[in-house]
């Protein structure tokens, strides 16, 4: 599996210690966030991994910032991305579950190491399933494609 993997100042520490980790679990990683803690701008890192993700390079994508909010609205952005924030590994299984997100943003400010690592666990192991979920997920994806939701609009 290959991931791709940003974030701004605020998250530099605690991207070097989920990129260890899921080093460990055996994931090939693409770093395009910053490595120092001089100021970066959150959208750009988002956007990249946007990219990456939307495009297929990638299997699936990783964010950081200061809340995980900026990142993850950046990420969003992007067509075909659905990212969410999550801060704990409940809400992470289950976007991956009914919402079959592809990008999982959390905040430096938010959560530890640990409960970055629970995250990113939850996530990964969980799977998309599908049936009643896909109907739901392609009107986020025709939102996304289209700017509207033709069911909604009728
Ligand atoms: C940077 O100060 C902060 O705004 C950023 O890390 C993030 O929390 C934005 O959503």
């Amino acid at each position: 599996m290959k991931l791709a993997i940003g974030n701004d100042h605020a998250a530099v520490e605690l991207k070097n210690i989920v990129m260890a980790h899921l080093e460990e679990r055996g994931i090939e990683l693409v770093n395009v966030g910053t490595d120092t803690t001089e100021s970066f701008d959150y959208p750009i890192s988002g956007y990249r991994v946007g990219k990456l993700v939307a495009s297929g390079e990638v299997d699936g994508g990783v964010l950081i910032c200061g809340t995980g909010v900026g990142i993850s609205l950046a990420a969003n952005k992007v067509e075909g991305v659905r990212a969410c924030v999550c801060s704990e590994p409940y809400s992470a299984a289950l976007s991956k579950r009914h919402n079959n997100t592809n990008v999982i943003c959390f905040g430096a400010r938010v959560v530890g190491d640990e409960m970055a690592k629970l995250i990113v666990d939850s996530w990964l192991d969980a799977t998309y399933e599908g049936g009643r979920h896909d109907r739901r997920v392609a009107m986020l994806n025709e939102i996304d494609r289209t700017g509207s939701l033709a069911v909604a609009d009728a």
